[in-house]
């Protein structure tokens, strides 16, 4: 598992933007929720980190109830303390939850199951959906970005890369992940393909972790941190250029029976 630490966080947030721990910013949300209605809704946050995102799903796309999990306790303070900042304490509640693999809700408690880049790191996908279908209500909405890749095997690179970047099992393949989708009993499942938009993206993670390497004060325990961070995006670039890396966005429905 990822060492999340005050340093790596700072890292993270130079390459992603504040709040975030992973690509795209408010931009990429309002992609991953393109045509979408959240006004009224309860929605779960599965693996809310620093709660960026969590607070946009209140503040910018109207959520009456964002709640969001996450297994690190660093984490989940962090997202509360920004959860307070922006005076969302009513609307949005950020929670520490057992990394065991069961979401901490109850059956049929939310409309909209959201989780931004985290499913990955959650090892028993296959129970998991079931678990996302269990907590959403009837029609209820599972949306998600996660990091898959190619039905190709997996090359020494993209092991070289996951181990590096703290990601302890395969990545699982579009096709699998529909897979799931489907044997967990999900309807109109719909995946989207977001590699060549962050094959284009990338190099503004590049360029920000360069500028802080180049311009920001740091000791050099924290430089090293930097300096993993560019060859790991480094060769995450080379992974998503050659499609073996595919950010996609889902979409699937739990049918009313
Ligand atoms: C790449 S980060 C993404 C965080 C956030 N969604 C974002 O986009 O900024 C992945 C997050 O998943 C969390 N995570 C890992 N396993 C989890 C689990 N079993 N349940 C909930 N969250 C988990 C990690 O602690 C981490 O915060």
């Amino acid at each position: 598992m990822t060492k999340y630490t005050s340093d790596y966080l700072r890292v993270s947030q130079t390459a992603f933007g504040q709040g975030a721990l992973s690509p795209g910013g408010p931009q990429e949300l309002s992609e991953i929720l393109q045509g979408l209605d959240l006004t009224g809704k309860r929605v779960l946050d599965i693996g809310c980190g620093l709660g960026g995102f969590t607070c946009l799903l209140s503040k910018n796309f109207g959520a009456a109830y964002v709640e969001g999990h996450d297994v690190v306790p660093l984490l989940v303070e962090e997202a509360q303390r920004l959860v307070k900042s922006h005076g969302l304490a009513a609307e949005v509640s950020c929670k520490l939850v057992a990394a065991d693999g069961n979401i901490a809700a109850l059956d049929d408690s939310f409309d909209v199951v959201f989780s931004k880049d985290s499913i990955i790191h959650i090892p028993n996908k296959a129970h998991f959906y079931r678990e996302i279908r269990r907590v959403l209500k009837a029609e209820g909405l599972f949306v998600a970005s996660d990091w898959l890749r190619s039905d190709e095997p997996e090359s020494e690179a993209m092991i070289k890369w996951r181990k590096g970047s703290g990601q302890p099992e395969p990545m699982v393949s579009q096709t699998e992940a529909k897979t799931f989708l489907s044997q967990a009993g999900f309807e109109q499942i719909e995946l989207r393909d977001r590699n060549p938009w962050y094959a284009d993206f990338i190099p503004q993670e590049i360029a920000a972790v360069k500028r802080a390497l180049e311009n920001e004060q740091m000791s050099s325990e924290v430089r090293e941190l930097f300096e993993d961070r560019l060859s790991s995006t480094l060769l995450k670039l080379d992974l998503v250029k050659a499609g073996e890396h595919r950010p996609t966005h889902l979409r699937a429905f739990k049918p009313n029976t």
